[in-house]
């Protein structure tokens, strides 16, 4: 993949303001403050064109990313913030689910977890959700460069046994370690034959 271009398209709290061209989506989601702005400014080389914070649920709206004006990422509110008051924590998964369940335009859900952590009850259950309703997903192990060698190795294979054996990727956003592997997953979801 060659990137010529990647741009902010705009956030979307509701349908009627999802883009409305056919243009394939691929879709980050994942729990709150596991790395999914981080990833794609990662992916895309440019700092700061999703954005970041340390403060777990930063991203509340779905936010649309365009890429060499061919197809876009889609930045998803995090699920499972603690401390979010009831009603935003509801309507951050509202948004979400929406998202998934709707969109026609989504050729790969990649999802998220944090490489150190055992998946949560929330990871399990959207993963369960993404199988059964036969979403192409993949899923990556974050935060890579917090692990030795040894215990990534580890903790990626246990992730992989929690979750049905499906193929994880390793990836850092700080060292961009496992760039080249996702760009590969991309790309492969973006081609035509993919879609039939
Ligand atoms: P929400 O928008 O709240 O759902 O969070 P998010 O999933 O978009 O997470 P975000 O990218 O904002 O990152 C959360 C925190 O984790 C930030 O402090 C990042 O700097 C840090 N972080 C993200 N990716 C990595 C990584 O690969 N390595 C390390 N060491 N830190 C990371
Ligand atoms: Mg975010």
């Amino acid at each position: 993949m060659r990137l010529a271009n990647a741009e902010f398209l705009k956030s979307a709290f509701k349908e009627a303001d999802w883009p409305r061209d056919d243009r394939a989506e691929i879709a980050f989601l994942g729990r709150s403050n596991v790395g999914k702005s981080s990833l794609i400014n990662s992916l895309l080389g440019v700092h700061g064109l999703a954005r970041t914070s340390s403060t777990p649920g930063r991203t509340r709206a779905v936010n649309f990313f365009l890429i060499n004006q061919q197809f876009r990422f889609v930045d998803l509110p995090g699920y499972g913030y603690a401390r979010a008051p009831k009603a935003s924590k509801k309507e951050w998964s509202a948004a979400a689910e929406e998202y998934l369940a709707k969109r026609k335009q989504l050729v790969l859900s990649i999802h998220l977890v944090d490489s150190r952590h055992e998946p949560t009850k929330q990871d399990l259950q959207l993963h369960e959700w993404l199988a059964y309703h036969q979403k192409p997903h993949l899923i990556v192990a974050t935060k890579s460069d917090k692990l030795s060698n040894n215990e990534l190795r580890k903790n990626v294979n246990r992730i992989r046994g929690a979750f049905g054996n499906d193929r994880v990727v390793a990836y850092s956003a700080i060292t961009g370690s496992g760039r080249q592997d996702l760009w590969k997953e991309i790309e492969k979801a973006l081609s035509p034959q993919s879609h039939s």
